[in-house]
């Protein structure tokens, strides 16, 4: 058989291609997930042809029919795609014709695959975007439960991971609840700028044919149509824009990753990971591994890559389309299966997680935690913060040397300082009070943080 027989493009070429080449080129082992996008984008490609006077209404219900019935055959795996297939657009087109007949040739006209594959990716990744932004209120939701569990529990706050003051274990979570909340907002962002519909562009130039572009933006349920023909085929900012919301959010969650890891250490033992989310060794009986906070840390790595990878794929790319952009599905589809699962797996896991508040206690009792509250105390007495500062770092090396807390000095062992000092000193360094005095708003007091909460339940309960 000549080439001419078995491509759709082969008109022009004399030669057969070479069989390396058809597997080098072939994209359809990734892009056949974009078949029903691209089956949908088909469809209403088909109903704008009708309108436009291209194909008339028998025809076109034909044509519908055909595509129904090819999505069918693929989702129920009646319709395997062969491997000869150079990607899922040519599968489609092709299973069509198999199916109606020449009339299946019609379906093409005044599209090219460069503004067909734009609008597939569109497509797939709206509703990528909907699944992960609402995996992500799961997430917070979970984040927040998991806070509440700890109400009233009391950890160090750390700095260069060295005990810096006492805050609420509530209050440290809370932190990763506004990460999650950033990235939800800018996945929307995202979503905004991945809802513009591109069919009509065709190759690059635009199409020949009186296409209503805004009928097919509603078919298809986009809000807005591309504006420029050669930008529509060329463009991947929503996907990179994707890539580095996806990227910034697996920080977050390896950050996370990495306290749990951390906490659920003997030596720290904030934390008991529960048996179900963790796993345990080959050799040593008594491990019990925090695998999925690390596996999660670990898999940001590939996340970053994928960005990475697309940002370099596109950086020097003369307009318009490249058979290069190509390359965007690699990384496109590892990054939503990568997000989808780590969200999927780290809500439960924070839901199960034992919270030791006895440890957190002893921990944030010693470390001299309330030595900035010893600087603030002279502070109100009058004194500059930088000498009052040397005066509490004076008293913190007498406590290491004598091996003393702050609370157990006695109030000559204070006078001996400072004569500032006086009785009010030793309700000044209790964690309580520490915690209390930064009622400043987004501090960690009490008060603060419980209002905070409350905010923060009712933005959950709004889908926010
Ligand atoms: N498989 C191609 C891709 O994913 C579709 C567009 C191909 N266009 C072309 N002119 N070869 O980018």
């Amino acid at each position: 058989m000549t080439n001419a027989d078995n491509k759709l493009w082969s008109g022009r070429f004399a030669q057969e291609t070479n069989a390396l080449v058809d597997e080098f080129n072939a994209s359809i082992a990734l892009d056949c997930r974009l078949y029903r996008h691209d089956i949908c984008g088909s469809i209403a490609h088909t109903a704008v042809l009708e309108a436009a006077g291209v194909l008339t209404r028998k025809e076109a219900r034909r044509i519908i029919a055909g595509l129904k019935a090819v999505e069918k055959e693929i989702a129920s795996g009646a319709l395997k795609f062969s491997s000869g297939m150079e990607d899922v657009h040519m599968a489609v087109e092709a299973a069509l014709t198999g199916k109606i007949g020449p009339l299946g040739g019609k379906l093409h006209t005044g599209r090219s695959r460069n503004d067909q594959i734009a609008l597939d990716e569109r497509l797939y990744l709206k509703d990528e975007l909907y699944a992960i932004i609402s995996l992500l209120h799961a997430l917070k939701t979970a984040v927040v439960e998991t806070a509440e569990r700890g109400a009233g529990s009391v950890m160090p706050g750390y700095t260069h991971l060295q005990r810096a003051q006492p805050v609420l274990f509530v209050h440290h979570l809370l932190a990763y609840y506004e990460m999650f909340k950033r990235d939800t907002g800018r996945f929307i962002d995202c979503l905004e700028r991945t809802d513009e519909m591109p069919l009509g562009s065709g190759a690059l130039a635009g199409s020949p044919y009186p296409l209503d572009r805004r009928y097919a933006a509603k078919l298809l349920g986009f809000s807005r149509i591309t504006e420029n023909s050669i930008d529509a085929v060329s463009d991947r900012d929503f996907i990179l824009e994707f890539l580095s919301s996806a990227s910034i959010l697996m920080t977050h969650l390896s950050r996370l990753s990495e306290e749990l890891v951390i906490w659920s250490s003997q030596e720290f033992g904030f934390i008991e990971i529960s048996d179900a989310f963790s796993t345990g060794s080959s050799i040593m009986p008594q491990k019990k591994n925090p695998d999925v906070a690390e596996l999660t840390r670990g898999k940001t790595g590939r996340v970053y890559g994928n960005l990475v990878a697309l940002l370099t794929v596109m950086k020097a790319l003369p307009l318009a389309y490249n058979k290069d952009m190509q390359e965007d599905k690699a990384p496109l589809f590892d990054t939503v299966d990568t997000v989808k699962t780590v969200l999927r797996v780290f809500a439960p896991m924070l839901r199960g997680m034992k919270i030791n508040a006895g440890r957190m206690l002893v921990a944030t009792e010693a470390g001299f935690l309330n030595a900035t509250d010893v600087a603030d105390y002279l502070v109100k007495k009058g004194l500059p913060f930088r000498q009052a500062h040397h005066v509490a770092g004076r008293l913190v090396a007498y406590c290491i040397k004598n091996k003393k807390m702050l609370k157990d000095l006695a109030m000559d062992e204070w006078k001996g300082f400072s004569i500032l000092f006086d009785s009010g000193i030793k309700e000044a360094v209790a964690i309580q009070n520490s915690l209390n005095a930064r009622k400043v708003y987004g501090g960690t007091s009490i008060k603060t943080v419980s209002a905070r909460l409350k905010a923060v339940k009712a933005e959950l309960r709004k889908g926010l």
